[in-house]
Formats: structure tokens, sequence, C-alpha cells
């Protein structure tokens, strides 16, 4: 074979190894940025969680400010859950997202639909004044976490 073939040739190879490279490092980084979207949300809702147990005293602007918040980040850490991110898939970060989500998918789809509303709806509450629906919304809300964890997240 030609030198000049064979250069060819590698240069292709080399060119597939990178496209794979860079696609793994995209699998990466979607699975950092879901896991930071996550803590953001766990971030918010804790005082809210704090605020409806009575472990801190409620304060009106701080409970709906959170709640406005974590509606917000709500839709967000989902676009991270990309082909390839689940555990046993190959890639380079440790993660505690199982591999049933590939399988039930259209229910982890609702799951994250279910808590948009919930989170959407406690925002609402949270710009009136009824504080004791506040605080069942708040568990609502943290009951829609922990079903998708139970579910679909390792201990
Ligand atoms: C639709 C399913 C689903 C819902 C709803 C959900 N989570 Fe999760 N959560 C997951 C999965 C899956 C993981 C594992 C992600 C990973 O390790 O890649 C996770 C991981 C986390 C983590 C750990 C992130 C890290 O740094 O590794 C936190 C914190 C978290 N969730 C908080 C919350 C909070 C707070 C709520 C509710 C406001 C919530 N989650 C709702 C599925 C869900």
């Amino acid at each position: 074979m030609p030198l000049s073939r064979l250069s060819l040739i590698a240069a292709t190879l080399t060119t597939a190894l990178l496209a794979s490279t860079s696609s793994q490092a995209d699998v990466d980084k979607a699975i950092e940025y879901r896991q930071d979207a996550l803590g953001v949300m766990a971030w918010q809702i804790g005082p809210l969680g704090d605020m409806a147990q009575g472990k801190i005293d409620y304060d009106a602007e701080t409970f709906a400010r959170r709640a406005e918040n974590l509606a917000a980040v709500a839709p967000l850490p989902w676009e991270g859950f990309v082909e390839g991110s689940l555990r046993g898939d190959d890639h380079g970060v440790d993660t505690d997202a199982l591999a049933d989500i590939a399988e039930d998918w259209e229910d982890f789809e609702s799951r994250q639909q279910t808590l948009i509303e919930e989170t959407a709806t406690l925002a609402e509450l949270a710009r009136g004044d009824d504080f004791a629906a506040m605080r069942r919304q708040v568990a609502t809300v943290a009951d829609t976490c922990k079903g998708c964890h139970d579910n679909y997240r390792a201990e």
C-alpha cells in the first residue's frame, strides 16, 4: 500500500477517535450540568422545608423568593439526561442515575412534568397568605422529588 494511502487511513482514524472523545466529553458535561442543576434545586428547597417544618421562622418574602427560584429551576436539569449518560454507560463521571431511566423514559418524563407543575403551584401559593396551604405544597413537592429518587436514583 502506498504511504500516502496509509497516512490517509491514519488521519481518518485519528479523526474518528477525536470525534468519539469529544462526544464522551459532551456526555460528561451533561451529567455534571444536571447534577449541578439538581443541587440548585436542593439549595432552594432547603429553607422552604425548614420553614414548613417550623425549624426556622416563616418569612413571607424569603419563602416567596425561594419558591420562585425553585419553580424557575425545576424545568432545567432534565436536558442533562442525554443518551449514554446513565449508570453502566461508558462515560467518565460518577452518576447515581439508574439505567431504568432509559427503559421507563415516559414515566421519568412525566415525573419531571409533575415537578414543574407542583413547584409552579407552590410559587403561586407563596404569593398569597395561606401558609397552611404552602406547607402542604412543600410536602407535595418533596414527595415528588422523593418518588423519582426512589425509582431512578441509586442509594
Ligand atoms: C424525574 C426524576 C427526579 C425528580 C423529580 C427529582 N430528582 Fe433529584 N435526582 C434524580 C436523579 C436521576 C438523580 C441522579 C443524577 C446523577 O447522579 O446523575 C438525582 C440527583 C439529585 C441530587 C444529587 C445531585 C448530585 O450532585 O449528584 C440532588 C441534590 C437532587 N437530586 C435533588 C432533588 C430535589 C431537591 C428534587 C425536588 C425538588 C429532585 N431532586 C427531584 C431524579 C429526580
